[in-house]
């Protein structure tokens, strides 16, 4: 081995050093954990209005209804009324759905899964979903912060 060998030898054997730890720290850093920020839910400026009654939303008239509407799902829970709560799990922001078997809303991304007072049921998330205000006035649902 002659001198050049042994420099070209000493760089490549320091550049892996540096390297190797760099691709390390990578992988971990890409385990699930909840996105910074988390999302939040909308913000409702004025009420949300919505007529139950209009082919759009005639899937909430029934007990075990649900629909996304503007980022928030509303349930019709039968005998409790209606709930409305952000669509957007606090993991890392995927919509969310309404298990009408088990009564909870689900993630499909990663199988977080919240009650419908948006507490975690189950993880990764560990945040809860933000909850609204829903009164009914004959066909007229009032969704509000
Ligand atoms: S986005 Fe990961 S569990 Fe919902």
């Amino acid at each position: 081995m002659d001198r050049r060998q042994l420099i070209q030898r000493v760089v490549m054997g320091t550049t892996a050093l540096v390297l190797v730890p760099g691709l390390i720290t990578s992988c971990e850093k890409s385990e699930y954990r909840p996105t910074d920020p988390i999302p939040k839910g909308p913000v409702i400026k004025n009420d949300l209005k919505i007529d139950i009654s209009q082919n759009e939303y005639a899937v909430l008239a029934s007990a075990g209804g649900s629909k996304v509407v503007s980022g928030i799902i509303i349930v019709n829970t039968g005998t409790n009324g209606f709930v409305a709560l952000s669509a957007s799990c606090t993991h890392q922001g995927t919509q969310v759905s309404y298990n009408s078997n088990s009564n909870n809303l689900q993630c499909p991304s990663h199988g977080s899964v919240f009650s419908l007072t948006g507490a975690v049921v189950e993880g990764p998330a560990v945040v809860a979903l933000k909850t609204y205000t829903v009164s009914k006035s004959g066909n007229i649902l009032t969704i509000s912060e």
